[in-house]
Parts: C-alpha cells; sequence; structure tokens
C-alpha cells in the first residue's frame, strides 16, 4: 500500500500547561516530528565536515532533498510514533507542513534542536545553521495556541545572521566550527536534570556566549553546567548522555567516563556504558554517528522508547526494570536523530506543575 505523501494538518487544538523540567517524569504531552520535503542542510563545507559522516558530505549541498523512499518511511515511522504516543494516553501535536526546499532549509523531522521547555517557558534556541532560521515557522501555531494557554514563549532576541559564525577573523574558535561573534546554541546541547539543573556541552553549533545567552534567559533559579565529552564532532549531547530517572543514566563510552563526570551534577548518579551499537549501511546514517542509538525518549518510570530492532538496548533496560517500548525509527534516524531528536517535551507529569 502506497504511503498517503499528504502532510499531517497543523494541530489547533488547545493543549493543557506547558511544564517540564527533566528527562524522566511521566511524559504527557509532547510535539513529534513531522518528514515532510526534508532536504540535506546546505550548510559551509567547514561546518559539514566537523559534523557529519565523511562518505556523506558530498550530499549537503543546496537544493538535495532526502531519497524520498527515505522520506516516505520515515513520515510512516513518526507517524507510527505519535500513534503509539497517543495509544499510551500522551496528547501529540505535529508541526506545520513546510517547503523546505522554498525556504532553503532542513526539516521538521527535530523539533528537540530548537526549543528548550524549561518549566512552563518555551525557549527559542538561536541556531547556528543558517539552513535552520526560518524553522520556527513549522512551530509557530502550535507555540501561538500554548502561549495562550499560559506558557511562556521566550524569544531568541539573536539576529538570525549565520555568516559571521563561521568569519575565522571574528575570534577564537576553541577547535570549533563556529567562532563567539554572537550567540549560538541549540537545544539539543543540553539535558534537563530537575532541580533547576541544565547540563551541556560546547559543539560545533553551541558556543560560549551561547551558553552565557541560555543563562541569561533560563534565570537564577537555574544552573547550566557544562560537561565536556571527548567528541571531536560534537553536535548534540544526546547520543553521548541519556539520563533515564534521577540518579541513573546511559552514557556513551567512547565520549564520556564517570571520572569525566565526578565534578559535575552527575556525580553521585549510578552512570551505566551504553550498548555499542550495530555498524549498519542501510537506510544510511547521513548526519550522525551509529551512537544515535541511545537517543531514546523516556515515557516515565516503566517504559522507555527503542528503536524495534535494537536487542542490546532492549535487553539493559530490561535488567533495569523498564519495560522497553519497540518502535521502527531507522528512517528517522537516518534524517539526523531518533527519539529524543524527534520529539519535544511540552509537558511531564510533576507535582511542582499542577
Ligand atoms: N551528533 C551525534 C548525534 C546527536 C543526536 C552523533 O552523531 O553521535
Amino acid at each position: 500500500m502506497r504511503h498517503d505523501p499528504r502532510p499531517a494538518e497543523p494541530t489547533t487544538r488547545r493543549s493543557t500547561r506547558v511544564g517540564s523540567d527533566n528527562e524522566w517524569d511521566p511524559l504527557e504531552e509532547c510535539v513529534v516530528g513531522t518528514a515532510h520535503r526534508s532536504m540535506f542542510p546546505a550548510e559551509d563545507a567547514r561546518m559539514i565536515r566537523a559534523t557529519m559522516p565523511r562518505e556523506h558530505w558530498h550530499r549537503f549541498v543546496a537544493g538535495n532533498p532526502f531519497p524520498a523512499d527515505i522520506v516516505d518511511n520515515a513520515q510512516r515511522e513518526l507517524d507510527g510514533l505519535a500513534a503509539l504516543l497517543e495509544s499510551r494516553g500522551v496528547c501529540v501535536h505535529r508541526p506545520h507542513a513546510v517547503d523546505w526546499s522554498r525556504l532553503g532549509g532542513y526539516t521538521a523531522a527535530m523539533p528537540r534542536d530548537g526549543f528548550l521547555v524549561v518549566g512552563d517557558r518555551i525557549v527559542e534556541a538561536p541556531m547556528a545553521w543558517r539552513s535552520r532560521r526560518n524553522e520556527l515557522s513549522a512551530y509557530l501555531p502550535l507555540i501561538r495556541a500554548y502561549e495562550q494557554d499560559g506558557a511562556t514563549w521566550v524569544p531568541s532576541g539573536v539576529s538570525r545572521d549565520s555568516a559571521c559564525l563561521l568569519d575565522g577573523a571574528a575570534g577564537p574558535h576553541d577547535g570549533w566550527a563556529i567562532n563567539d561573534s554572537r550567540p549560538a546554541w541549540d537545544a539539543a546541547d543540553f539535558l534537563r536534570l530537575g532541580g533547576g539543573i541544565v547540563v551541556g556541552q560546547l559543539s560545533h553549533v553551541t558556543n560560549r556566549s551561547g551558553v552565557e545567552h541560555l543563562r541569561e534567559r533560563l534565570g537564577p533559579g537555574y544552573r547550566v553546567q557544562l560537561l565536556e565529552p571527548d567528541d571531536p564532532h560534537a553536535m548534540h549531547i544526546d547520543a553521548s548522555l541519556c539520563p533515564l530517572r534521577e540518579g541513573l543514566a546511559l552514557y556513551n563510552p567512547d565520549r564520556l567516563t564517570p571520572r569525566a563526570l565526578r565534578h559535575t551534577p552527575l556525580r553521585d548518579w549510578q552512570l551505566l556504558p551504553a550498548p555499542a551499537p550495530k555498524r549498519r549501511s542501510r537506510p544510511p546514517l547521513y548526519m550522525t554517528s551509529p551512537w544515535i542509538s541511545m537517543n531514546l525518549l523516556v515515557l516515565g518510570p516503566e517504559h522507555v522508547l527503542v528503536e524495534a530492532a535494537d536487542e542490546d538496548m532492549c535487553a539493559l533496560l530490561e535488567r533495569l526494570g523498564y519495560q522497553p517500548l519497540r518502535c521502527p525509527f531507522r528512517h528517522v534516524q537516518s534524517l539526523g536523530g531518533s527519539f529524543h531528536c524527534a520529539t519535544l517535551d511540552i509537558r511531564r507529569r510533576s507535582d511542582r506543575h499542577r
């Protein structure tokens, strides 16, 4: 049966209030991305070489859509995820359909990257990539609805000029592809640990003034602490660390060690190495390492979403007392992310938000 290529209708129904402060409380409401018309992001060659797998560098040019079969299958997987979440009582919203070829954009499949939800605030990330400067347009109808429902929208207030970030004359690079000439951060470079603690990393898309910008946006009730994963290609921390609940996290043993986390808010946590991912050639991982396997979404104290074929991750989670929920997601992974990237928590149940 052919997949219906029509984009999902944007959802306009009223949400409950936005409220989420960690990565593990029971998920009540979220955004699930949409893959329609996803394009390879056309970024500067220095950025692509710093962050993307070498064998795919040549694809990141203007006007190059992801293969239609990958996009169709990814859309089917995202619709499947939305249906699975709804069957478990989670309220799901979808982004507005956008023609990214017309806007020189990338995708609306990865809502995690552009917004950090903290308490009842949705904080807009001043993303570094030029191809993502219009991504907000896919989410604006939802954000307006959340605002009407009492959420606080915090726009980045940063000019979307990305050209300056790649200007080598503008300052020290610290080994990153971008300089520090304007604040830049992607929300997926940060994880919320509850209690006002946010951990994150510098990366090829997050600079030091970006971290300061986030600190200012969050204000005195929050502490943003940087971790230092050993990842020369760093872009988004959610394939390096995966908090499962207060006091328990999986780490990527190629990038982090419990010793490296000794002076961080995770110092007293139980830290377990994530299982090594299986190499695969199809569908291709155009934009990430195989460690995308640890980009999980925790639904609460019992359930975690796992790629349907990932036996090792399921076995580990079962040993930890979880029921893994298997969901096919390999084509979404081809577009650059897995369950954490392809969703945005809007509300997790907590006494603090009642
Ligand atoms: N840049 C990371 C993926 C983050 C979701 C990686 O390739 O491992």
